[in-house]
């Protein structure tokens, strides 16, 4: 054979060699074998002397860069191998991997669906407005006066056409009263707009949940043991609540609802400013007033009504200290739940 064809055969012996993924024990006994001091490369190299005079500088390169070719391939592959864990094909499996980052559910829609389900086990509907309302919706039919704080530039936003931002979730009450017949049984979850400076604790918008019961003979006793049942369902089994009186333009009577400090069981802390207690929504019995706007006979009818704040809610659970969070979509936060 000759010595020309002999470089070749070597070249492809070599590839074939390189094709059973070798392990780094093999990459060295390869490398003895052709680039060794006695190695086979070194050993064709001395053949030379049998090439005619002419062809010698031809057969030198040919080696040479066989050579080179062999010591570069193996190189590299052995480099592999030892940053590798041994895997044959010079991965190194140890290496963390892409990690691809899961989306997850907003800490504000994870809290509604938890109030929507439990509401939903207690027989409410959940039913839905437009942002955008009539100041009757959204003032008079709730039986707020004319001249009602509420009603002021410093509270609502007021669009050119003389409409609001609603400020608060109740007037889908006053459609939902409008709509429909008793009984009704609805909780009305939404986005609402105050015009207030914004700090930790406020921002121009948040979410609220309202909620209606309108039915003959329903009772204050009824209100009381819905809500005492959605703060046990959310809040824990062995939180109290406590019924504060207070005032609403569209309940009569009307309350603000605390339940007992879920974080410190009531003995006082920094999040309940060592009351014990935490104010999370209003509620009361509808105002005969609001039945009157919507055209439901008060004589007949009674109903409770109430509303909690999502934002206040999540804070409270998850332990948030700044509203603005909620808003900003900064990955660092969202990710935390
Ligand atoms: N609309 C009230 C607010 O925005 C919350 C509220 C209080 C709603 C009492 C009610 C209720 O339905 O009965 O502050």
């Amino acid at each position: 054979m000759s010595l020309f064809k002999k470089v070749d055969e070597l070249r492809s012996e070599f590839k074939q060699a390189l094709a059973s993924s070798p392990a780094l024990s093999d990459l060295e006994l390869l490398k003895q074998y052709y680039l060794g001091r006695k190695g086979i490369l070194n050993d064709l190299f001395k053949q030379i002397r049998d090439i005619e005079p002419a062809r010698k500088g031809e057969f030198g390169n040919l080696v040479n860069k066989l050579k080179q070719d062999v010591q570069e391939s193996i190189d590299t592959l052995m480099v592999g191998q030892k940053s590798g864990a041994g895997d044959s094909a010079g991965i190194d499996v140890s290496l963390p991997g892409v990690l691809y980052q899961r989306g997850n559910i907003h800490p504000l829609e994870q809290t509604l669906r938890d109030i929507k389900s439990i509401f939903h086990r207690l027989g409410f509907a959940v039913a839905e407005g437009p942002e955008i309302e009539t100041q009757w919706r959204n003032f008079d039919a709730l039986n707020f006066p004319p001249e009602h704080p509420a009603r002021d530039m410093q509270d609502t936003f007021f669009l050119q056409n003389g409409s609001v931002l609603r400020t608060h979730t109740s007037p889908v009450q006053i459609r939902l009263m409008l709509e429909d017949q008793p009984p009704i049984r609805s909780i009305m979850p939404g986005r609402v707009y105050r015009n207030e400076a914004i700090d930790a604790g406020h921002y121009c918008l948040f979410h609220q949940v309202e909620g209606l019961y309108v039915d003959e003979h329903v009772t204050h006793g009824e209100l009381k043991a819905t809500l005492e049942l959605f703060c046990r369902e959310y809040f824990g089994e062995n939180v109290k609540l406590r019924f504060r009186p207070s005032f609403f333009p569209f309940t009569e009577p009307s309350n603000e609802v605390d339940v007992s400090c879920f974080l410190c069981n009531g003995k006082g802390c920094r999040v309940c400013k060592q009351t014990g207690w935490l104010e999370i929504m209003g509620c009361g019995m509808v105002d005969p007033n609001v039945f009157s706007s919507v055209g439901y006979d008060s004589e007949k009818y009674t109903g409770y009504a109430f509303g909690m704040g999502v934002e206040r809610i999540a804070m409270l659970k998850y332990g948030i200290n700044d509203i603005r969070l909620f808003f900003e979509n900064d990955v660092r936060f969202l990710r935390q739940f």
